[in-house]
């Protein structure tokens, strides 16, 4: 792993190595209070949660000097957009960039700044329009109800972190959730629920995938080629949009070959294995009621679900609905599954 790291710190340019810094540095500084692990040691594969190389690195050596602050003086801008932000901006988890202000209603304060000291801005991970990032979650087209009662359920702990205790991104979810009052969940809930999702994962079958190591909690691709094995990657080759924090960009996931057709098996008819999803999820599986719309969302948020469930890390009434579905299916399985889903149409 050190030397597959070094080879990826020398092609990252200096300001993606410092926005990475930048969240190290919130969570250093204490704004992110990491918890204790909910997730069963060994439940989750190691390579559904890659950790950010920045972070480990800082939290081996305590005694590194303290982290350069980011530029705030050039404008930098994404494809497609015509505003411009700083690096110092695009870092600050307290004021999310905001990339398309015309495609969204008015910003609550709380979507777009969150609240001092522990409640980092919804839109710094989730983005001001609800598409999330593949190291969080959409939020855009999940029912009003349903976003109500997740928060809910993370902050009463009837839904716990998914992952180590090393992936931030999940434990900060969940601090984030604890400061929340109600008139906090009504408000974001009403916010988010009207937006509408779109298609951001291109789903490759394949045997052999370019060489990715983990940057920023998500996967990046750093030249040559590596065999897939039995994982699914979701990657980019583009990390300097993904820490702009381009809510348009696309990523690939790559899964094994067969998959998507297995996946669509399981999902149609459960093949004996699970229970045929549509019946809850709804045709096309866009949601039903409150129960969430999965088709085209992140596969590596789905997949990770699919494990909360079965390691009762979701135990709310309506999580305990998922159980018969996840209880029989192996790791393979739900690659498969969440290949198929990742194809669909939002
Ligand atoms: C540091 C990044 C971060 C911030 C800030 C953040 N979230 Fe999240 N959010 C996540 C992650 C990661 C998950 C998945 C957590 C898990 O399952 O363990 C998540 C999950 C969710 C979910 C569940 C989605 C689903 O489909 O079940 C909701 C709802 C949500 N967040 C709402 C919010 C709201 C509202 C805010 C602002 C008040 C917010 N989040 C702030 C990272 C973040
Ligand atoms: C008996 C009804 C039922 C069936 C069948 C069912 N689900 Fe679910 N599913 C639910 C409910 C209810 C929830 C919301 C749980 C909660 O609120 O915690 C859910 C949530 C999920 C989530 C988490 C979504 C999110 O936004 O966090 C995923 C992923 C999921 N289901 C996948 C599937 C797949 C794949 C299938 C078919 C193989 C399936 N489900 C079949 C009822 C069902």
């Amino acid at each position: 792993m050190g030397r597959s790291v070094c080879i990826h710190f020398g092609v990252m340019k200096p300001i993606v190595l410092s926005l990475a810094l930048a969240f190290a540095a919130a969570v250093a500084s204490g704004q992110v209070a990491p918890k204790p692990p909910s997730t069963p040691a060994k439940a989750v594969p190691d390579w559904l949660f890659p950790i950010d190389p920045v972070w480990a690195e800082r939290q081996k050596k305590r005694n590194l000097p303290p982290l350069p602050p980011l530029d705030d003086k050039e404008p930098l801008g994404i494809p497609g957009s015509t505003e411009k932000f700083t690096a110092a901006r695009i870092g600050d988890p307290f004021n999310a960039p905001d990339w398309y202000p015309a495609e969204h209603g008015p910003l609550p304060d709380l979507v777009l700044k969150g609240r001092k000291p522990t409640m980092m801005s919804c839109g710094f991970c989730h983005t001001p329009t609800g598409q999330g990032r593949p190291e969080n979650s959409s939020l855009a087209g999940l029912s009003e109800n349903y976003i109500r009662q997740q928060l809910k359920d993370f902050r009463s702990g009837a839904r716990k972190p998914v992952g180590p205790k090393e992936y931030i991104p999940s434990l900060t979810m969940h601090t984030v959730a604890e400061a929340m009052k109600d008139a906090d969940i009504d408000e974001t809930a009403r916010y988010f629920a009207p937006l509408k999702l779109a298609r951001r994962v291109q789903v490759i079958e394949s045997l052999r995938i370019p060489r990715a190591e983990p940057s920023h909690w998500i996967y990046v691709e750093v030249g040559g080629t590596e065999d897939l094995g039995d994982r699914m990657l979701e990657v980019t080759n583009e990390i300097e949009r993904h820490e702009r924090r381009d809510p348009k960009l696309q990523y690939t996931a790559y899964v094994p070959p067969g998959a998507i057709g297995r996946g669509k098996r399981l999902v149609t008819t459960g093949d004996g294995k699970t229970v045929a999803c549509a019946s809850c999820h709804g045709t096309n599986l866009k949601g039903m009621n409150d129960v969430p719309p999965i088709a085209g969302r992140s596969p590596t948020y789905l997949l990770r679900q699919m494990f909360a469930f079965k390691h009762g890390l979701r135990t709310s009434e309506a999580g305990k609905q998922m159980l018969p579905t996840v209880e029989k299916l192996e790791t393979n399985d739900m690659i498969d599954i969440v290949a198929y889903v990742g194809t669909l149409y939002p």
